[in-house]
């Protein structure tokens, strides 16, 4: 395979997902097609924005024309769609625009990819990136007690159960690839992830915006308890699945990925205050005051667990990191990051990047 468009490149995990597929393929071209919605930042990408082998193209998976004429001009043998909306709170604000882009922005790029390969399915592949939210939400048997906090775990086989209009999104547009697969016999694949966390993503999620807070002696809003419970994997270790899974995954199957590693939310924030702490010199405790509870998220999930068995078995990936040196790696590099992160907070970004692009698309 020679042509590979990657969707939502300039996002959080399709940043690092673009600079694996561009630093460890010199022999494929890489094209990074992307809106830069509000979460498209190409400051994620500065360090192969010149690489021989990259392009960068401004636009609009729901434009189906130009989807088509994309898919003709760079001659795209293989897809890897992570473009999407992906917060859950604006999804509970504005569920229309994450029915356009994850549902019907999905079912653009698969019919004009379809419609370019025309039945010749050799050395073709659309891959597309979604996430255990669409299996809807575990059961905790046994909170007082450490992790895995119940016996039950996601697997590829669970029934979908989205309960938040991001994850019905989410689950619509798999199903969708599917019936590509099923109906069309288009060689598909489709994995769920749990939650990532790393380096480059915006600051609106828990971990990036906790970081920053801490930082800035601003409150950390905990919603309800913070007893809900969430997988995290590294963003790095997501990007070296898809790698995995894009070149050696099975056709037409699913795969769970996920890192056995689950956290309460209060427990992740007082690593992270303590980690942050730590690394800026504070005695230890500086920060506590700044947890703050406030009301819960509306129909919050409350614990996602993957079983990525089958991935490990099949295709041999692990996760490489252990969550502790992940967590301290993460929190250097926000605290490193400044100015990345002060540019998000400004609205800088956006000005600088959406210039610059605004006469291609
Ligand atoms: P993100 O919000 O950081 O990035 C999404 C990217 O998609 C942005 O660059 C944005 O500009 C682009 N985009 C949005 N609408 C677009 C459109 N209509 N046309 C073209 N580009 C558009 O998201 P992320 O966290 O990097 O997630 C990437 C994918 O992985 C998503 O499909 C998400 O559902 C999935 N996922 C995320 C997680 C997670 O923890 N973040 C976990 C599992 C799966
Ligand atoms: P988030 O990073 O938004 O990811 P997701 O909703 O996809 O799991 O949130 C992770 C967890 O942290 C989730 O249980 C909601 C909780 N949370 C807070 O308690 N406060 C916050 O300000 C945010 C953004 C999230």
């Amino acid at each position: 395979m020679k042509n590979i468009l990657i969707t939502g490149g300039a996002g959080f995990i399709g940043s690092h997902v673009v600079r694996l597929f561009v630093n460890k393929y010199p022999e494929y071209n890489i094209v990074n097609l992307d809106a830069l919605t509000y979460a498209g930042n190409l400051a994620n990408l500065k360090d192969i924005e010149s690489a021989p082998n990259y392009t960068f193209i401004k636009a609009d998976i729901c434009d189906y024309e130009r989807m088509c004429d994309l898919m003709q001009e760079h001659a795209i043998d293989g897809v890897i769609h992570l473009a999407a909306e992906s917060h859950v709170d604006r999804s509970i604000k504005d569920p229309f625009t994450f029915a356009r882009t994850n549902v019907m922005g999905t079912l653009s790029l698969l019919q004009a990819a379809r419609q370019y390969w025309n039945g010749d399915w050799q050395g073709k592949l659309f891959y597309h990136i979604s996430t255990d939210e669409v299996y809807g939400a575990l059961e905790l048997d046994k909170p007082e007690e450490p992790a895995p906090y119940g016996s039950e775990f996601f697997l590829e086989t669970t029934k979908y159960n989205p309960h938040s209009p991001y994850s019905a999104s989410k689950a619509a547009s798999d199903h969708f690839v599917r019936a590509y697969h099923d109906t069309y016999g288009m060689p598909t694949l489709v994995t769920n992830c749990s939650n990532n966390y790393g380096p480059y993503q915006f600051p609106e999620k828990l971990i990036p915006l906790f970081i920053n807070n801490i930082r800035r002696g601003k409150p950390l809003p905990v919603y309800g308890k913070g007893e809900n419970v969430r997988d995290w994997l590294y963003v790095v270790d997501h990007a070296r699945a898809i790698d995995t899974i894009f070149h050696q995954g099975k056709v037409g199957d699913t795969y769970n990925i996920g890192g056995f590693n689950e956290w309460k939310n209060i427990d992740i924030v007082k690593v992270l205050i303590k980690t942050v702490d730590k690394l800026l010199g504070n005695p230890a405790g500086h920060s506590d005051h700044l947890i703050t509870f406030v009301t819960d998220r509306a129909g919050h999930d409350l614990r996602y667990a993957i079983d990525s068995t089958k991935l490990k078995n099949e295709l041999g990936w692990e996760p490489s990191l252990q969550f502790e040196e992940g967590i301290e790696k993460t929190v250097r590099w926000y605290l490193d990051n400044q100015e990345w992160m002060d540019n998000i907070t400004s609205g800088e970004y956006e000005k600088y990047y959406k210039d610059m692009y605004q006469n291609r698309s």
